[in-house]
């Protein structure tokens, strides 16, 4: 069930407890390799900026009921502002520059935006599980201390996102006929595995480098689609409970 309440709170006590970096402890990676993780990073670090008014604009029309649901969704945002910041931290570490415009994010914002509220959602969970592989894949292969230590505040963060979405998307679903849900979840499924496709292209070299490779990315993005859509049926089928015994 969606719990908009319980997110508000989550998330206005989430920007509490924030062990910050410590962005001058240096680095023994080698330069080279630095540089090609501040090029990947900087590719993620666009891809959490984007402030979001399409996303409150779209949430206002559909959910104009839930208060605590759309304030909400605004502190997801500027949780999302927060690790742009923290992966701008980063770049910068390792010698790089961010960057303003990329096709991949063009293509991101493109899908994002054309088919309304929860076509956005699903697109902005998909990259939740494509990070979480990138970010936790990164931190595992990688021996750099404030590499670790960022990674592991994006990734606390991302499971929540990811959480919270999966409630929404419940929500939604608890609404739909049976060939419905299994309509959405084909393209939901189809959606994943084209957006994981390009996030190995485009980081591939960075993964690589530092010792990851192509099925070990596969393997945990994939894992996280498939136990989000477990959640999210789960979550579904709680709410149809609900409604049943009310
Ligand atoms: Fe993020
Ligand atoms: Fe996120």
């Amino acid at each position: 069930m969606m719990n908009s309440k319980h997110w508000l709170n989550y998330y206005q006590e989430n920007k509490h407890n924030r062990p910050e970096p410590k962005w001058n402890s240096p680095s023994s990676l080698d330069p080279a390799i630095q540089q090609i993780l501040a090029r990947s990073l900087s590719h993620f670090q666009l891809g959490e900026t984007g402030g979001g008014t399409f996303l409150i604009d779209h949430a206002c029309k559909k959910e104009a009921s839930d208060e605590a649901y759309l304030e909400a969704l605004q502190f997801f945002i500027a949780e999302e502002g927060e690790h742009a910041r923290l992966l701008e931290r980063l770049v910068l570490r390792f010698g790089g520059a961010t960057i303003r415009h990329h096709w991949t994010h063009a293509l991101f914002r493109l899908v994002r935006h054309t088919l309304g509220f929860q076509f956005e959602i699903q697109v902005l969970v998909i990259a939740e599980f494509v990070g979480t592989a990138y970010y936790r894949l990164l931190r595992v292969r990688t021996r750099d201390p404030v590499l670790d230590e960022t990674c592991a505040l994006l990734l606390r963060d991302e499971a929540q996102h990811v959480e919270f979405h999966a409630q929404w998307l419940g929500k939604i679903l608890s609404r739909l006929l049976p060939l419905e849900v299994s309509a959405w979840r084909t393209q939901f499924q189809a959606l994943f595995s084209a957006a994981a496709m390009v996030a190995w292209s485009d980081h591939r070299e960075a993964l690589m480098a530092s010792g990851s490779n192509r099925p070990e990315f596969f393997r945990e993005a994939r894992q996280e689609c498939i136990r989000f859509l477990h959640q999210v049926q789960a979550n579904a089928n709680q709410q149809i409970a609900s409604l049943v015994t009310a």
